[in-house]
């Protein structure tokens, strides 16, 4: 009864030029591990169900790339949006049909862009959070240790009565201030969301009618045509309808069955250039680099550029030097909530 949809619909603008509109990070193998970031969310939950349980929830416009990066899916496993309107209507897309196909069903849900190191400590949590979430009427989410006041993350604030791996949640805040992120960081009450969730198909249905009802009416609304030719069009209006709004505001913040399983399993987003920074391998001066470089007097720089050309730097410390395709950045790493801008000025250029 384990079913898995992994959200992969994202631009990734934070993480611009490496990845683009037309080629989000997703669809990169930005660590340099052999495969790009959703076959490794795939082949991590492999060991859990068969894989054609798996649903891929995807812009249309990158259909092919999912192919692409995941022939062994079949189409019925790809749900393709006609535009992005968030993670609640890609949710509810996904559950609704789900529950077409097994009322029971037991679902993680995931991003395609996360990474995590120890994936054995990941599959145990979530073995727990499904056996605990096909038990109770529940909303698992995982909890992350936080290490700075960071505001592009849910703050899950916790009680900590309850026996076992699950916490009950108090508290969900998306996406604070950083006045709030600081105090939260301070009470030590706190954790990150991770942005995965787990949880059976008829809660999460619940969840939607309770919170979303005109999201779950659209949705609903689906169940004669998934999975006949008629599917498409039906998305197509029910996209055009629905709301822009994330799991996290729609749902999360408001449900009062809410749980957290605290967890340690070498999480990050790897939303930024910084955070790839952080988790990257550094040579003796403090670069990463993936590229062909000469390097005179630099250090703790990023350096991402095409194979086929050479870079030489001198006297630069603390940059990221970024080329893909027919951009290249050069911008302070300190600097880098700034390139969300350049992709907006450079959207306003064309
Ligand atoms: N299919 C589809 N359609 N996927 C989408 C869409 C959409 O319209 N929008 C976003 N996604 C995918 C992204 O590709 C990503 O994998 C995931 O959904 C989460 O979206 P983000 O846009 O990256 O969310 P966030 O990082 O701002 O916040 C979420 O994740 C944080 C942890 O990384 C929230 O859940 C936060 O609470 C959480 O802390
Ligand atoms: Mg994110």
């Amino acid at each position: 009864n384990t079913f898995v949809v992994i959200m992969a619909g994202g631009i990734g603008s934070r993480f611009w030029p490496f990845s683009r509109n037309n080629h989000p990070k997703q669809f990169h193998d930005v660590l340099g591990m052999g495969e790009s970031m959703i076959q490794t969310t795939v082949r991590r939950f492999t060991g859990l169900c068969p894989i054609s349980n798996i649903y891929i929830v995807t812009n249309r416009e990158y259909a092919h790339l999912v192919r692409q990066h995941l022939p062994q899916l079949q189409d019925e496993q790809l749900l393709q949006e006609p535009i992005g309107r968030n993670t609640a209507p890609c949710i509810a897309y996904a559950c609704f049909k789900i529950a077409q196909r097994n009322p029971e069903a037991n679902i993680v849900v995931a991003p395609a862009d996360h990474v995590i190191l120890k994936e054995e400590a990941f599959t145990i949590i979530i073995r727990q959070a499904l056996e605990a979430a096909s038990k109770r009427d529940i909303l698992v989410t995982l909890g992350i240790k936080p290490t700075r006041p960071d505001t592009g993350y849910g703050y899950i604030q916790y009680l900590t009565e309850e026996h076992g791996p699950l916490q009950k949640v108090k508290n969900f805040t998306e996406k604070p201030t950083l006045e709030t992120a600081q105090s939260f960081l301070n009470s030590g009450d706190f954790v990150w969301n991770a942005g995965i969730f787990i949880w059976n198909v008829q809660t999460i249905l619940k969840a939607f009618q309770e919170n979303l009802k005109e999201l779950a009416a659209l949705f609903e609304a689906g169940s004669p045509v998934y999975y006949t030719q008629a599917e498409p069009t039906f998305i197509d209006s029910a996209y055009s309808q629905c709301q822009n709004i994330s799991i996290d505001y729609g749902i999360m913040e408001k449900a009062s069955n809410v749980y957290v399983i605290l967890c340690e399993f070498g999480w990050s987003d790897l939303g930024t250039w910084n955070s790839l920074y952080n988790l990257a391998e550094k040579n003796a001066e403090g670069n990463v680099i993936d590229g062909n470089t000469l390097l005179y007097d630099t250090q703790n720089c990023i350096i991402k550029t095409p194979q086929n050309k050479l870079v030489v730097l001198q006297g630069l410390q603390d940059y990221i030097v970024a080329e893909y395709d027919d951009v290249l950045m050069v911008c302070r790493r300190t600097d880098e909530q700034k390139v969300k801008d350049f992709v907006s000025d450079v959207k306003a250029q064309k």
